[in-house]
């Protein structure tokens, strides 16, 4: 089932994703969370680490699992999605760095590096609760529209994607091709899954996700299809869909 969150505003939303993290930790301790990395969820990090440095929240037992990561890029790389984690997330908290995981984008059979992550993954057990931001082209993680594919595998990111991600490159040629990211089917089997859009350039995307056709050509609408669906979006966001749907603020 899919419930939608409408929240004021950005700094609204991350206090509610932070809430659904933080409830997941506190009920759960040694619980598995999936992670995104983008600019969306960069407010919910500095919610949760502010927790924790108050004392409110230890990450000492939890795992986690990140959606993706680019092909080619080391990990001491800015751009590369394990410094991001490491730099907003990870490294200010209690969690044991062992316990955290990205696929590996250096790997150097890259073939093998999708079956690698699996089975981590399949090792740990049920992802509790996956975090997902959208792509303007209803992208999550970097399964792009057009194709389910189930596993984690290699993609040839969209040209959308590539000018999407090049604000964070000086020039467009250095934008990485290539990445690993989870699949569709990886996805959904976590228990619980929770999206958080903002801003009003992704309202057109979200409109679709939540009142489109499910189809692979729009790979968020198929986030539906998961019993415990929870969209964490501001008004921009949802500035599309608001009429049909009638949302109250929370
Ligand atoms: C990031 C990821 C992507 C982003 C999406 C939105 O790990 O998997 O799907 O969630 O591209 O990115 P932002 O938040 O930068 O708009």
């Amino acid at each position: 089932m899919m419930k939608i969150m409408k929240a004021q505003d950005y700094e609204h939303a991350s206090r509610v994703v932070a809430n659904f993290l933080a409830a997941q930790v506190l009920l759960k301790p040694d619980c598995i969370l999936g992670l995104a990395t983008g600019s969306t969820p960069l407010g919910a990090y500095q919610e949760l680490v502010k927790r924790h440095k108050e004392g409110e929240l230890s990450f000492a037992q939890v795992t986690t699992f990140n959606l993706d990561e680019y092909f080619g890029l080391p990990p001491e790389d800015e751009r590369s999605y394990h410094y991001y984690m490491h730099y907003h997330f990870l490294d200010h908290l209690d969690i044991r760095q062992e316990q955290t995981h990205l696929p590996n984008g250096m790997a150097e059979n890259l073939e093998a590096e999708p079956k690698r992550y699996d089975g981590l993954m399949h090792q740990a057990g049920q992802i509790d609760l996956q975090l997902l931001g959208i792509g303007l082209n209803g992208h999550i993680g970097f399964n792009e529209p057009g194709e389910i594919i189930n596993d984690t595998h290699v993609v040839d990111l969209t040209e959308t994607t590539i000018e999407s991600n090049s604000r964070f490159f000086q020039r467009s040629e250095d934008v990485p091709r290539k990445a690993i990211t989870m699949g569709i089917g990886t996805i959904l089997r976590a228990k619980k899954i929770v999206m958080m859009v903002t801003g009003e350039n992704k309202a057109k995307a979200l409109k679709n996700t939540i009142l489109g056709p499910i189809t692979a050509d729009v790979p968020a609408t198929l986030l539906r299809l998961h019993s415990d669906f929870t969209i964490v979006a501001d008004a921009e966001a949802l500035s599309l869909v608001q009429d049909r749907l009638d949302l109250a603020e929370i």
